[in-house]
C-alpha cells in the first residue's frame, strides 16, 4: 500500500481501478446510449472543475495570503516552484472544464438554446441557470487564459522583459503581479454564482 501511495501516478491508478471494480459490482455501462455519456462527461466535467476552482481558491485563501508572511530569501520556493506547477494544473483544468462542460450541453441537447438564451431571460426559459453558469464560467475560462497567465509569466520571471532598466522590470513585474491578483480574485467573487448556477439546472432550477 505504501508502495502506492508513495508515488501520485500509481495513486491514481489505484483510484480508477477502485472505480472500476465498484462500476463492475454495483454500475451499468451502456456505449450506446447518449444518457450514458451525458453522465460520464458530467463526472470528467465535475472533476476537472474541481481541480480548477480548488487551485483558484488555493491561490486566493492559502498562497496570496502567505506571500507577505514568508521572508524574502524563501519566496522563490513559492514563485519560481510551487506557482508555476500550480498554473499549469490551473490553466489545462480550466480549459479541461469548458470542453467537457460544452460536451455535456451538447449531450444533453440544449447547448444551443442555453448559450444563446433562446428561450429568452425569464423564469419560463428551462435553460437560464446553465446558460448564465456557462457564460459565467467562460468568462472565467478567458479570464485564465488571456489575463492570468501572461501577466503571471511576467510577474514570475517564466518570460523575459526586454527592458534595460532594473527597476523598470521590477515595477512592470509589481503590475503584473497586481493585474493577475485582481482577475483571480474576480474570478473567485464569479465562482460563487457560476457553481450555483450549475447545480441549480438539475435542481430547483431558476423558476
Ligand atoms: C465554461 C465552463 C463550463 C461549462 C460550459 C459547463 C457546463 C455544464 C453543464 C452543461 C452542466 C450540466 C447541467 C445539467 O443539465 O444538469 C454542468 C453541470 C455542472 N457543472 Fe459545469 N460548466 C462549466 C464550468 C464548471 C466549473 C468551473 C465547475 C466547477 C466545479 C462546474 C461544475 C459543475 C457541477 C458541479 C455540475 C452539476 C453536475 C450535476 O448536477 O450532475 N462547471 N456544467
Amino acid at each position: 500500500m505504501v508502495g502506492i501511495l508513495s508515488s501520485l501516478g500509481r495513486t491514481m491508478i489505484a483510484g480508477f481501478v477502485l472505480l472500476i471494480a465498484i462500476i463492475l459490482l454495483f454500475g451499468s455501462v451502456d456505449l450506446a446510449s447518449t444518457a450514458w455519456w451525458s453522465f460520464v462527461f458530467r463526472w470528467l466535467h465535475v472533476s476537472v472543475g474541481v481541480m480548477w476552482i480548488g487551485l483558484l481558491w488555493y491561490f486566493n485563501f492559502v498562497q496570496i495570503p502567505s506571500m507577505p508572511k514568508i521572508a524574502d530569501e524563501l519566496k522563490p520556493a513559492i514563485s519560481k516552484v510551487i506557482a508555476p506547477e500550480a498554473l499549469f494544473w490551473f490553466r489545462y483544468s480550466a480549459l479541461l472544464t469548458v470542453l467537457t462542460g460544452l460536451i455535456v450541453s451538447y449531450l444533453q441537447g440544449y447547448a444551443h438554446d442555453a448559450l444563446l438564451f433562446k428561450e429568452g431571460f425569464t423564469f419560463e426559459n428551462p435553460y437560464l441557470a446553465i446558460g448564465l453558469g456557462m457564460w459565467i464560467a467562460i468568462i472565467m475560462a478567458i479570464n485564465v487564459w488571456f489575463i492570468i497567465w501572461p501577466n503571471q509569466k511576467k510577474a514570475l520571471g517564466i518570460i523575459p522583459i526586454h527592458v534595460e532598466d532594473e527597476t523598470e522590470v521590477k515595477a512592470i513585474k509589481a503590475n503584473s503581479a497586481k493585474i493577475a491578483m485582481l482577475t483571480s480574485r474576480t474570478n473567485t467573487l464569479l465562482s460563487i454564482p457560476m457553481l450555483y448556477l450549475m447545480v441549480a439546472q438539475q435542481n430547483v432550477g431558476l423558476g
